[in-house]
């Protein structure tokens, strides 16, 4: 057993109401003492344990570890110029998604496992202790199994996204794929996945398709996620809360009843600003989202096409300038919503009990991640116990 103290906190957030001011259990001048994978203790420094060894944050904010609940790491290649063309006002049409494709199944797994790794890694330097990683990619049977493997050595919350588009040589028989998707490519996925999504968007998969795929996954012991309401309002959101996912994923475009459905509901809507952000669409409305009472999240996406970002930091200042989301809202969104979106209650939170996941800021307040954009503000992270 060894215990660590971590102090000179100037401000800790808990996310515990119960611990501090505020719906981020705030605590000023503070202290944590961690033992070994867990919290073991938060509060004022001066009444603070004794420990084994000794952190000093200098005065730094000290957060839960981010939770970014979507991306997608595993793939080849990149699509920088598919950005710029858009820049230059091309539409984001979810077409790019093919490119990928081709370039993932020609890749090694070497090639895979090596970009996954170092996108994982580059989320830790910057905060992310908790990631989930979709496939995606792939869109055969082996090219989706393996992505699933490859992204289950980088997380456990790994997702099965065979239902991302209809690869090329299924065009004009989409319900042929879906029954291998919801067949023999499931089955070759799922040991190494702990969720199932689909694209549920014109142009990819419809209602029908989508609660196939996923009523398939459920049937296998899967949990359920969407992407919902990218490019157009669609029936992805009601679809989600109808099947308990644990998520809803995107939310660009919500109809009142969808904003409702979602408020009565245990799925929580995960908002992606860096896909708007760089498909330069309009933004979510988280308010409208909040004020029913939904369960905000806030996610990178990170992948090649539509979002090519890794930093948490970066969303919550895209979510408190561009959607409005309060500083408080959005750091809650993306540390304790992400870990609901993951039906996590061990991470999020720096409350007694949790994981030993934080992050030392170089600056005295959380409010600096959004006050303070673009600036690596990140100075120390300690994930799962272990100080990176
Ligand atoms: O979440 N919209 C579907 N999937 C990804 C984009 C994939 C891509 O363009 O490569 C997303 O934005
Ligand atoms: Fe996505």
């Amino acid at each position: 057993m060894s215990s660590l103290l971590v102090d000179g906190i100037g401000e800790l957030v808990t996310n515990d109401p119960a611990l501090g001011d505020g719906p981020l259990g705030l605590i000023p001048d503070a202290a944590v003492v961690l033992v070994d994978q867990q919290v073991a203790w938060v509060g004022r420094a001066d009444g603070a344990p004794a420990a084994d060894g000794r952190l000093d944050a200098g005065g730094g904010a000290v957060l839960p570890g981010f939770v970014d609940s979507h991306s997608h790491l595993v793939f080849a290649g990149d699509r920088a110029a598919e950005f710029a063309a858009r820049m230059a006002g091309e539409p984001y049409t979810g077409g790019g998604i093919r490119t990928t494709v081709a370039a993932t199944r020609a890749a090694s797994d070497d090639t895979l496992r090596a970009t996954a790794a170092r996108l994982r890694a580059e989320a830790l330097r910057q905060g992310t202790t908790t990631i989930e990683v979709k496939s995606g990619y792939g869109l055969s049977v082996a090219d989706e199994s393996r992505s699933l493997r490859i992204a289950f050595e980088v997380s456990p919350e790994s997702t099965f996204l065979g239902a991302h588009l209809v690869p090329a040589e299924y065009a004009g028989r989409t319900d042929d794929y879906v029954a291998l998707v919801c067949g023999e490519m499931l089955a070759a996925a799922e040991p190494y996945a702990r969720w199932v999504d689909v694209f549920c968007e014109r142009g990819a998969f419809d209602a029908d398709q989508s609660r196939a795929v996923l009523a398939a996954g459920i049937a296998r012991g899967l949990a359920a996620r969407v992407h919902a309401n990218q490019l157009a309002a669609g029936p992805g959101v009601r679809l989600a809360v109808e099947l308990g996912a644990a998520s809803a994923d995107h939310c660009t475009h919500l109809t009142g009843a969808d904003v409702d459905a979602l408020a009565g509901s245990e799925t929580v809507a995960t908002l992606l600003p860096g896909a708007e952000f760089s498909t330069r669409s309009p933004y979510p409305d988280a308010r409208a989202l909040l004020a029913a009472g939904a369960t905000v999240a806030l996610a990178t996406d990170c992948n090649p096409g539509t979002s090519y970002t890794s930093s948490m930091a970066f969303c919550i200042a895209l979510a408190v300038r561009e959607m409005r989301m309060t500083p408080p809202e959005a750091v809650w969104a993306a540390t304790a919503g992400g870990a609901r979106a993951l039906r996590r209650s061990d991470v999020g939170t720096l409350r007694p009990g949790a994981r030993a996941d934080l992050v030392v800021l170089s600056a005295p307040s959380y409010l600096h991640l959004a006050y303070r954009p673009g600036v690596p503000l990140v100075r120390q992270v300690i994930h799962n116990g272990v100080v990176t």
